[in-house]
């Protein structure tokens, strides 16, 4: 069998400046090429399992480790932020803290120029990326000037052009209206295919999430993982409410509906659910009745 490229075994981790652990005995391998989704509440410690990954923990995010965590075969506790760069690239939700350069195509290059590479290959990579995700028209605009939607897709492509085997993206989502996530979600599933990378995504917005298919849900609570399942068993098992995770809205319509949602084989799109005339009629009624 293949070695997963990330690995927490029995892992507790503790800032520093906090008088507990923020994560708890986190025992979770993910294989190469597969895209997960961490969900849980705020304050639960999503975003500190995603500073494991990057190596802000422990390098700058100084604290106790106990167990292991294995990114890539390298062991976070021995190694340097520089080393696992090459590893994990961030997206985060604050896209404007990441740019640097004066225009689109001098930030996507800014990874390569650091990266020492030569600038016919910079320039030449610029381009590739900026075509795949239609931005070439972008090129020589400031990214402070572009709106939400173009700002993420810009991020990205700085962070893409970097090519690492492991995609960590924290609240993607977080800026954008509902149809523009949809569309970042489709961009990160087009990418993940294109590189055969690891995709972590980070988000509270499960149901946009979701919008393109997940291989596992990994529920936290309190720094610990309370669910490590696929989507469509997770939905069955309905436990993101219980922990403050907004469950998507059209389950909550069919089980205000009276509709047996357990009964429902596949629950992880609308598109997904059976065309029966039961199900149509008592969502009819309880729409009707419900305004
Ligand atoms: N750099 C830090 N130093 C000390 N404590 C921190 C640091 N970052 C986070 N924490 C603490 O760790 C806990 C978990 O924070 P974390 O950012 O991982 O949560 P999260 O699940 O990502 O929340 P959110 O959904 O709000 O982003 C919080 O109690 C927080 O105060
Ligand atoms: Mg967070």
């Amino acid at each position: 069998m293949t070695q997963p490229i990330i690995s927490f075994k029995n892992f507790t981790f503790k800032y520093d400046s906090q008088a507990f652990s923020t994560l708890k005995n986190i025992n979770l391998d993910i294989n190469k090429g597969e895209k997960i989704l961490i969900a849980g509440p705020s304050g639960s410690g999503k975003s500190t399992i995603g500073r494991c990954l990057n190596g802000l923990i422990p390098n700058i995010d100084t604290g106790d480790i106990e167990g292991e965590c294995l990114v890539d075969g390298k062991n976070i506790k021995n190694t340097n932020l520089f080393d696992l760069s090459f590893t994990t690239s961030t997206i985060l939700q604050d896209t404007d803290s990441q740019f640097i350069g004066l225009t689109v195509g001098e930030d996507i290059a800014f990874a390569l120029e650091n990266d020492c590479e030569p600038q016919n290959k910079i320039r030449q990579t610029v381009h590739r990326w900026a075509d795949e995700l239609n931005i070439s028209h972008l090129l020589k605009q400031s990214p402070q000037n572009l709106s939400g939607g173009q700002k993420q897709i810009v991020a990205l492509a700085g962070v893409l052009i970097d090519e690492s085997p492991i995609l960590l993206f924290d609240e993607p989502l977080a800026n954008l209206d509902p149809a523009s996530g949809v569309k970042t979600m489709a961009l990160i599933d087009q990418i993940q295919k294109e590189l055969n990378a690891t995709v972590i995504i980070i988000e509270h917005r499960v149901e946009e999430v979701m919008s393109q298919s997940l291989d596992r849900i990994i529920l936290i609570n309190d720094g610990e993982i309370v669910a490590d399942k696929k989507p469509n068993d997770l939905l069955h098992e309905n436990r993101l409410e219980d922990i403050g995770v907004r469950s998507p809205l059209y389950l909550k319509a069919l089980e205000e509906a009276g509709i047996d949602v357990a009964s429902i084989p596949d629950l992880t799109s609308v598109a997904a659910l059976p065309d029966e005339a039961e199900i149509d009629n008592k969502l009819q009624y309880w729409l009707i009745t419900a305004l």
